[in-house]
């Protein structure tokens, strides 16, 4: 990690907004330049993974952002969000487990992606300790950050966990953007962070297929049988049955619900779930849109939501069915 900080630490203080708006541009579109498919597994594939990730790469700097002075009601918003002791310390784990699971690998080119994607998340804990301090939040003492002992595994966690938050956060940022409460120098503040979120889990994806192409064939049933075990851990997680302690050993409720109660939070607005669903999928599409099509997608959430979308409007026309006979009859 210390070349990546030494690399990252030349960045210049205040870019120019051309600067700015040349590397945010370049940080949403990218196409690889070597031709043809790109198979997972294949060198080329490698390759234009790794690349990706150091072209797409945004210069913003956590300490020199001027956060707004903010009127009392949405100082007030703001800070009554019950997420940010558990946002610095979820960018706080990941730094940690990407950093430990990108030392374990022997590729070059995967260890460059993993690492660099490690001081990110490092850099999104600054962004928002920043904030933290900007507006006065108090947050509970943070707990110690572990070196996980099953390095894999704490990675796929982070991973696929990425990919479910990172589909909902894509809806919920659209929906506050809209609604308008917050000023528009927070939402672009916040918008890289949120599009280097999407760079994360195209890696992941990518990453994924590379390692299940590239492993054994005789240990990928232990590895699928992990991965569907992370998938039962984060549904467990999700309907709200973890509890984690903060760093003075107060048993804390984790709020991983937050895409139904933050939508209202957020906005001020009722929106209906379904609506909800479907705005989440339209900026998971616009998001991704930018990058080589030839590079995989994450598609267990989108293809969960549609699946889901699919099921309630199957069962809206058969109860409008059933009322029209009940109603005929
Ligand atoms: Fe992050
Ligand atoms: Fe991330």
């Amino acid at each position: 990690m210390n070349n990546l900080a030494d690399i990252y630490r030349h960045l210049p203080d205040q870019p120019s907004e051309k600067t700015l708006a040349r590397a945010d541009y370049e940080s949403r579109h990218w196409s690889s330049s070597i031709p043809g498919p790109l198979k997972p597994g294949t060198e080329d594939h490698k390759r234009a993974v790794a690349q990706m990730f150091r072209e797409t790469f945004n210069p913003y700097k956590p300490s020199v952002i001027a956060w707004p002075k903010l009127d009392p009601d949405t100082l007030h918003r703001i800070t009554s969000l019950p997420i940010w002791d558990i946002a610095v310390e979820t960018e706080g784990k990941a730094r940690l487990r990407m950093a430990a699971y990108a030392s374990m690998l022997d590729d070059p080119d995967m260890k460059d992606a993993l690492s660099r994607n490690a001081w990110e998340e490092n850099r999104h804990k600054e962004v928002l300790t920043k904030l933290v301090e900007a507006y006065d939040i108090k947050l509970p003492p943070e707990p110690d950050y572990i070196e996980p002992k099953d390095t894999e595994w704490a990675y796929l966690v982070t991973g696929f966990s990425e990919c479910v938050d990172s589909f909902f956060a894509f809806g919920l940022f659209a929906l506050a953007e809209r609604a308008g409460l917050f000023p528009m120098e927070l939402i672009e503040t916040f918008e890289p962070v949120m599009q280097e979120e999407c760079r994360h889990i195209l890696l992941f994806a990518n990453w994924l297929a590379w390692h299940r192409a590239t492993m054994p064939w005789w240990k990928r049933p232990w590895f699928e049988a992990r991965v569907l075990a992370v998938w039962v851990f984060l549904g467990y997680e999700r309907v709200g049955l973890a509890r984690s302690l903060d760093g003075e050993g107060n048993e804390r409720a984790q709020d991983n619900n937050f895409t139904v109660s933050g939508a209202k939070d957020m906005t001020n607005m009722d929106i209906a779930l379904p609506d909800l669903m479907q705005l989440c999928l339209s900026e998971n599409d616009r998001r991704f849109a930018g990058y080589d099509h030839r590079l995989l997608r994450p598609t267990t959430m989108p293809n969960m939501v549609r699946a889901a979308l699919a099921g309630m409007k199957l069962w809206n026309n058969v109860a409008a069915r059933f009322t029209k006979i009940k109603e005929a009859a």
